[in-house]
């Protein structure tokens, strides 16, 4: 007996299909199928023939592969009792629901102990495909892993693509070739992390950044995660994605997976990029105001660090404002003793030494300037040299004995009354003063990883959204160390990094827009030597980067010289006038035919306008630029094409190129076949070019 379930939209197919009551399996997915097509008939034609050496029929890759069914890959659930005994079971049909555009399917356990819910749903505009799984026990159990509902990887693909990434050095790519075996990638430190985010993107041969197939997924958890890429013996494969294992501690009657967040793309890996950037743009970040336009942020962090004097930083918003700053926020410093990074984290109250009036006279100053006001706070984290840490040291998590890092430790936030204090803390620094934004910091790896302080987290997080729905709250953890659609459901911008280097930002903003869309990316224009990589990076190149994503400021404005400080207006001035379009453009990664340049098109929903960034990473190879092609433009019709910064083209561009003196009119079948010739640059420079549908 087959029974069988599809969702849709305009581009693909999902098909689950459950064979003689068994758990439902993945049987199709991909290009969309027609309406009429036999799913008895396609689920049929999915078996696969067995061969000597073989058993005498191929174990379903199911939704939640079954050790019980002699599947010998890795299985979707490890359980075990109350007594620590595994707990293997064999899950049979239980029921459905079924809506336009969901499934919800019900198994229950032979033995009757455990059922499992498998929950699918289809977005007809994002093309988003969000999948949970979970597990109710009529007994406690111990979780030792449960993945979200199983997809398997497509056949043609030759190389599945991750991310890693450090301190300063967020989402760096990695190919690995698909071979028998599992490509296994767990995350262990409690959060995001830098170290592995929670994606996975697979290309099917030859796709590129604008055509062919790609498949794309995410799990919005900040717990740490678990992914298996696993290729079978037979040949299939299949993608697993949930929580780290074992980081349920106690046992319990009900597991949820997160989200599973997964789609197919026809046109390569923008497909994917367009999907996740829209559905986490439009489904999932809750901005207080959809319609506020992105402030220009100023932060203080890289100009003052701890040494926080009142005269200075109102010198520094009146200039920060000046350049065209609209949020000033007070970085790390503000609060007890902290004089330093080995202290009073914790300690959220004013330093009366540093603001012997409270924040009134600061905030007030930068009202004045027309800027609103925002302010770092790191809630999750204790130093030992607190008064907080002084009364009350079981409120730290982890051993007397535990590493530290950054000299603190992590709050146990499963603990009520540390949710409550801190609650209390925020809520009176959000009442007693006029906050619109936090930015909200988590610098260091838990000392074990532990589902209950995610939780906590989010709970706390959603407590103070419901009593302080004006506002705004920034992801920061020593950068992008906590980055992921579980902790953008509540937080509405990202640090993407600590590094505010121009050429590493380049690099970092292209790849994470793989995932994320240009609202939620903060983008700071650093100090002119960094302070992060000691490199020394010219105005306009960091002004320019910076303008990519949610502009904003960080360094000291004192140092800047007039020519920078035009520069620098110029290009806040042309964000700000671009920035409620850019705002609901779709980041397209071009296929650069020159690996030094890295090239991104911005373009508008409705294809009226869009602008390239093109970023020359490092010298090219050969002498004279590259076309470079544009993508998802009217082949038939044309566009005004416009180099906006034709004067910072260097001496040594000597030709007599037609875009260097005028808007040239050009067709969008050229533009994306043969594609637009720039003019020859220095590296770390970036061409900027406006296209205007005629
Ligand atoms: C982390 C953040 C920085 C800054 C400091 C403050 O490192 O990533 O941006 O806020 O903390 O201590």
């Amino acid at each position: 007996m087959i029974q069988s379930w599809r969702l849709d939209d305009s581009r693909q197919t999902l098909v689950l299909a459950s064979q003689n009551g068994h758990l439902a399996e993945v049987v199709y997915w991909g290009p969309r199928l027609p309406d009429d097509e036999g799913l008895e008939t396609l689920t049929m034609a999915h078996t696969l023939d067995v061969t000597g050496g073989m058993l005498d029929a191929n174990p379903e890759l199911s939704i939640c592969p079954e050790a019980t069914r002699t599947f010998s890959g890795q299985p979707g659930l490890v359980i075990r009792d109350a007594l620590g005994r595994p707990y293997l079971p064999k899950f049979c049909f239980a029921h459905e629901e079924v809506s336009e555009n969901g499934i919800v399917l019900t198994f229950a356990d032979q033995a009757g102990t455990l059922t499992y819910r498998a929950s699918f749903s289809i977005d007809q505009e994002t093309h988003v495909i969000e999948a949970s799984a979970e597990i109710e026990s009529t007994r406690p159990m111990h979780l030792h892993w449960l993945a979200a509902p199983v997809f398997p990887a497509p056949q043609l693909s030759d190389a599945m693509i991750d991310f890693a990434g450090r301190w300063c050095g967020e989402f760096q790519m990695n190919r690995t070739p698909w071979s028998a075996g599992i490509r296994y990638r767990e995350n262990r430190t409690g959060r995001t992390g830098h170290e592995h985010f929670p994606g996975l993107i697979v290309p099917c041969r030859g796709a590129t950044n604008a055509i062919g197939h790609a498949y794309g997924f995410h799990y919005g958890w900040s717990g740490g995660h678990r992914m298996v890429a696993e290729e079978l013996p037979d040949g299939r494969r299949q993608v697993q994605f949930g929580h780290a294992t074992r980081i349920e501690n106690e046992p319990a009657t009900r597991f949820a997976t997160a989200t599973l967040y997964a789609v197919f793309s026809d046109d390569g890996l923008n497909g994917c990029a367009v999907a996740f950037q829209r559905h986490l743009r439009d489904r999932i970040v809750q901005f207080p105001d959809r319609a506020r336009l992105r402030p220009v942020h100023y932060n203080c962090w890289e100009a003052v660090y701890f040494d926080h004097n009142l005269p200075e930083l109102k010198e520094i918003a009146s200039r920060a404002a000046d350049l065209g700053a609209e949020r000033f926020v007070l970085d790390d410093g503000w609060f007890g003793e902290r004089d330093d990074d080995t202290r009073a984290l914790s300690d959220w109250e004013v330093d009366p030494r540093k603001y012997p009036d409270g924040l009134t006279p600061l905030i007030d100053h930068v009202h004045d300037l027309g800027m609103t006001f925002g302010i770092w706070f790191e809630p999750e984290m204790i130093n030992a040299d607190s008064n907080v840490f002084r009364a009350h040291p079981d409120w730290a998590l982890g051993g007397e004995d535990q590493i530290l890092g950054r000299q603190q430790m992590a709050l146990n936030m499963a603990l009520p009354e540390v949710r409550e204090f801190l609650f209390e803390r925020i809520g009176q620094t959000l009442t007693d003063n006029d906050i619109d934004y936090i930015k909200w910091d988590h610098n260091r790896v838990l000392p074990m990883p532990d589902a209950a302080q995610t939780r906590g987290s989010y709970a706390l997080l959603d407590r103070l959204r419901e009593t302080f729905p004006e506002v705004e709250i920034e992801s920061c953890a020593s950068g992008g160390g906590r980055i992921d659609f579980g902790i953008l459901r509540r937080t509405h911008r990202v640090w993407l990094s600590d590094s505010n280097d121009a050429l590493e930002r380049l690099k970092m903003q292209h790849n994470a827009a793989l995932f994320l869309p240009m609202v939620v990316i903060g983008s700071h224009v650093g100090p002119r030597t960094c302070h992060t990589s000691g490199r020394m990076i010219d105005i306009r190149f960091r002004a320019w980067v910076a303008a990519q994503r949610h502009m904003g400021f960080e360094m000291d404005p004192r140092e800047l010289t007039n020519e920078e400080t035009g520069v620098l207006r110029e290009v806040t001035n042309w964000w700000k006038a671009n920035r409620k379009w850019l705002a609901d453009a779709d980041i397209l990664r071009l296929d650069s035919s020159d690996p030094a340049v890295i090239a991104e098109q911005h373009l508008e929903q409705a294809g009226g306008q869009f602008v390239v960034f093109a970023g020359k990473a490092e010298t090219s190879a050969q002498i004279a630029p590259r076309p470079l092609r544009l993508t998802r433009l009217s082949p038939d019709r044309h566009y005004r094409i416009e180099l906006l910064n034709r004067a910072d083209a260097p001496g040594l561009s000597r030709g007599d190129q037609a875009i260097k003196s005028s808007p040239l009119k050009l067709s969008g079948a050229y533009l994306m076949s043969h594609g637009l010739t720039l003019p020859w640059s220095f590296p770390e420079t970036m061409w900027v070019v406006k296209g205007t549908l005629l």
